[in-house]
């Protein structure tokens, strides 16, 4: 048994301590916007925040999170996050969609901690965050329009 705060609420699951966390957000809380893409950390589809930072929740682990505080796509909340959802849909960011929900878990990461990125902060922060339909122009161009609205 594991005790967390998921998405803002005290929660406990009773998944086995060397389970990622991927699975237990799916499996065990019914939680299916985080997603699987490659089980090995490289992909970022499957990014949550710990603590607020981001994470591959495919290499974390239940036996890691107990006590912590964890959101998923489903738990973004705040003006910040509002608006980068907001953008993503007036910009028409995703193609397929399978990456986006790890995307902007990435870039409001990222703008909470660099309200005003550049295209090589922009870059950086979500290099590890593939699309295969390489929609990265987007994303870049998304990311900046967010930052222009959060800043008017
Ligand atoms: S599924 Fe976790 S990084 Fe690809
Ligand atoms: S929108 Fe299709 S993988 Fe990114």
């Amino acid at each position: 048994m594991v005790s967390f705060t998921l998405n803002g609420e005290e929660t406990s699951l009773d998944a086995d301590p060397n389970m990622p966390l991927l699975w237990a957000l799916r499996e065990k809380a019914g939680l299916t916007g985080t997603k699987f893409g490659c089980g090995l950390a490289q992909c970022g589809a499957c990014t949550v925040h710990l603590d607020g930072f981001p994470v591959r929740s495919c290499q974390t682990f239940v036996g890691d999170i107990e006590g912590a505080s964890i959101t998923t796509i489903e738990g973004l909340s705040g003006d910040l996050a509002a608006t980068v959802q907001q953008v993503w849909a007036d910009l028409d960011v995703p193609q397929c969609g399978y990456c986006q929900s790890g995307q902007i878990m990435a870039a409001v990461s990222l703008l909470s901690e660099t309200p005003s990125p550049s295209d090589s902060d922009i870059d950086g922060a979500l290099e590890g965050n593939l699309c295969r339909c390489a929609t990265y122009h987007r994303i870049r161009a998304a990311i900046h329009e967010a930052s222009r609205r959060l800043e008017a």
